[in-house]
Formats: structure tokens, sequence, C-alpha cells
């Protein structure tokens, strides 16, 4: 392990995550025998500081936070050590989600081939959407918590406004789309680990049920709900988006954040959210998609659409014009449209830019990626992970380049907002 990664896993530990907060750590039993590896793992990381240097900490942090690791180092330093061990077994023991251990490498293969960089076929993931897409949230969720915590996706964001921040309010900006009324009874469309979900429902005091078809995720998301305590109003359902087990007329409203993008077809996923909504009522969403830049017959652009697509599990990320009009065929009225990345004063992709430092997120930056892949890497040669992590590692990294470069061109936004009603008069 060099300098730069010992650093960078003095720093890591000193950002909290939320995961930290709310979940209390279990160590893998499992992977036995646990004491000798733990044993290798502390006596690996303590080797690791004692020998580093302090040089570049001088470079990467103000000084009154030098101080502060110091005297962390100093008078805290076993709750430090195990904080790190933690955090690091966490992300080690959850990897691979409900994938055998010994399958992972294998998933990830077979994963891979669906995509064009090994060959894959746009028609071939859109016919596989469930294993294609459940294979990767699988693999990738414990990397998305470690990076982002509860709420995988981006937000339009203010000068001085935390990531965090960002993302709550982007979630809040939803809720009062919506009109969203304490009582009401509310979809959430692919939900994750129920981030968003949590914060909707405190903020409006509604009932939300996460809809998702990953059963890791929903077991993440039911334990983060009891520990919330929102386990008594919102709750899970696991099954597909494109056939969801409600009767016609259900929910009061409908709200989908970044998950529509991994349907086969829009239209067929408008069309069921169109049929579980109360007649009167709206559908919002925040949607991946090319914009208008884009232009199929540029080589550089279509590199870029296929590392986000084998980068974040997608089988065609469609035209923003494309969901557009899959909404009104599906019989919604759309009350306004808007590409929120157009206006938003610092860039959605700012943490993930490499260009780009914060300590608020950084796990998320260049060098907090350059720790966790040298982790991974740790981690896996030690046996704590399994085989086959650092490739995940690698293709969550080609999708941050990807999404920076899509960013950066405006041929692609993680944030084409829309809020869509359904007609009064149509009982459909
Ligand atoms: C990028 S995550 C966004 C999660 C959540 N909305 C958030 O913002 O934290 C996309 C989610 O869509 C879910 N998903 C993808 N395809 C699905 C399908 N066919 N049916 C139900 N959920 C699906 C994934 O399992 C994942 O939870």
């Amino acid at each position: 392990m060099n300098n730069v990664t010992v650093h960078c896993t003095i720093v890591v530990s000193l950002v909290p995550t939320s995961r930290s907060h709310t979940q209390s750590h279990t160590l893998p039993c499992h992977l036995f025998p646990f004491s000798i590896q733990s044993l290798v793992f502390t006596l690996f990381f303590n080797l690791s500081l004692s020998l580093s240097p302090f040089i570049s900490l001088y470079i990467l942090l103000p000084f009154h936070r030098v101080l502060r690791f110091f005297y962390l180092l100093s008078s805290k330093r076993r709750r430090f050590l195990s904080l790190l061990e933690e955090v690091a077994m966490d992300l080690a023991s959850n990897l691979g989600g409900k994938i055998d251990k010994q399958e992972v490498l294998s998933a990830v293969e077979q994963y891979e081939k669906y995509h064009v960089f090994h060959g894959g076929q746009e028609e071939e993931r859109k016919a596989n959407y469930t294993d294609m897409v459940n294979k990767y949230y699988d693999l990738a969720t414990s990397f998305y918590e470690f990076g982002w915590g509860e709420s995988f996706h981006f937000a339009p964001r203010w000068k001085g406004e935390e990531l965090r921040e960002s993302i709550k309010r982007h979630e809040h900006f939803l809720a009062l789309q919506l009109g969203l009324k304490p009582g009401q009874k509310v979809l959430d469309v692919g939900c994750g680990i129920g981030g968003p979900l949590r914060e909707i429902s405190r903020f409006s005091f509604t009932s939300v049920t996460g809809l998702n078809n990953n059963e890791y995720q929903i077991s993440r998301g039911k334990e983060l709900n009891r520990i919330t305590g929102v386990d008594k109003t919102c709750d899970f359902v696991k099954a597909d988006f494109m056939k969801m087990p409600f009767p016609d007329n259900s929910f009061d409203a409908v709200y989908a954040i970044e998950a529509t993008c991994h349907a086969p077809d829009a239209y067929g996923c408008y069309k069921e959210i169109y049929r579980v909504l109360k007649p009167g009522q709206c559908f919002a969403a925040y949607e991946w998609c090319m914009t208008d830049s884009f232009d199929p017959s540029n080589q550089e652009h279509q590199k870029i659409k296929a590392e986000i697509e084998i980068g974040d599990g997608l089988p065609d990320i469609r035209l923003t014009t494309k969901c557009l009009e899959a909404l009104k065929q599906a019989g919604f009225e759309v009350v306004w449209e808007k590409d929120l990345a157009v206006d938003s004063p610092l860039p959605w992709y700012l943490p993930l830019d490499t260009s780009h430092f914060s300590l608020s997120s950084f796990r998320l930056t260049s060098v907090g990626r350059f720790f966790t892949k040298n982790m991974v890497k740790a981690l896996e040669f030690i046996g704590l992970a399994p085989k086959g992590s650092q490739r995940v590692q690698d293709f969550l990294e080609k999708a941050a380049e990807g999404l920076v470069e899509g960013g950066k061109r405006e041929i692609f936004t993680p944030m084409y907002f829309f809020l869509a009603r359904k007609p009064d008069s149509n009982s459909d």
C-alpha cells in the first residue's frame, strides 16, 4: 500500500456517512476464521499508519484539520482504527448483495457481457433487463451506499450548498411539485434502499410504498426504515415496474427518481404508472436522458453513452423527446417539463469530477475513489471481499468518467424533470 492510499484511508474515516449514523455495524462472522482475518486487517492498517510520512497531509488538508487528525490519532486512535475497520468491513461484507460470494466474479463477467465494451447488444440488454439490472444492483449497491449514502441520485446544486443538502432539496422539490398532502398514499417507483422514500414521507406526512425489483436493496431499505421508525407508515414491495402488483387507481401520487431509465421501454413503464395512479392525480420524475445535443453519428458521444450504460446498468439511454412522447402516448397530460441541469448554478457532476475536491463528499472525489480502489484491492487480496470486487469498482469508474464527460458536453442529463397528470375523465 503506498503513502497516498494510507493518507486517504485516514482522511476518509474522518468523513461521516449516513450509514455510520443509522446502522449498527455487524462484522461478517461468516467469513471464518474471522478473528485471524480481522487481526491481519488491523495489523495491515496499523503498519501502514506508522510507516506513513505525513507530508502530503499538509497539502491535502487545512491546518486545523491536521491538528484534528493528530488529536484523533493520539487520543482516539483505537476508536478511529476500529471505525476504519468497520467501514471497510461493511463494504466488503455487503459486496455482491444477494449473490453468493463465490459467484460474484462470474456474475460480474455475465453482467459485463451485456454491454457494448464486451460485445453486448442493446436488444439483448432489453430482452434480459431483469437479470442485467438485478446483477448490477447486487454488485453495485454497497459501493453506492459507501459513496452516496441512502439516496442514489444527483441533484442541481447552489453555491455553498453541501451535496447532501442538495440531494434532500431535490427530493423536497418533487414532493412540492406533486402537492403531497398528509395521509396520502404515494408510490416510489424504483426506490433503491429508500433514502428518498424516508425523506419524502417525513417531509409530507404521507405513506410511501417503495417498489423495487432488487431483493438485496429491499432488505437494506426495511432495516433502515425500522431504524428511522418510518416502518409504521412506509413499506416496500418487490416487483417489476413493468408489471406492478397493484389494482388500477390505487395511488394519490407516483414519483420516480433516476429509476425508470432502467425500463426496456418507456411507454410500457409509464402506462403501468398511469394504470395504478388515481384519475386527476400526478406523476413526477427525474429521468436519465440523452439531450438534443447528443449526436448518434458521433463516436465520442456513443462511447460516453456506452460508458454510462455499462457503469449504471442501463439497457439504452433515451432522448428527452422520446420520454415526452412516451408519456403522452401513455395518456398523461404533461403539466411542465424541463432539464433541471441547465440552470444548476453548480454542475450536477461536480462530485465526480476529478478536478474537484471536497471533504464532505470525499469518497466520490478522484482521491476518494483512488482510496476505495486500493482498499477494495487489499480486501480482495486478503480474502475479505469476494473475487470480482475490483472489476465492479472498474465499471463504476467507467460510469463516473462517462457521466462527467456527458455532463460537460451537455449531451446527457440525470434530471430531466416532468410533472404529468392523469386526466379526470379517463378511467382506463
Ligand atoms: C439509481 S437507483 C435509484 C434509487 C432511488 N430512486 C434513489 O434515488 O435512491 C434505480 C432503482 O431502480 C430499481 N429498478 C430498476 N429496474 C427496476 C424494475 N424493473 N422494477 C422495479 N425497480 C427497478 C433499482 O433496483 C434501483 O433501486
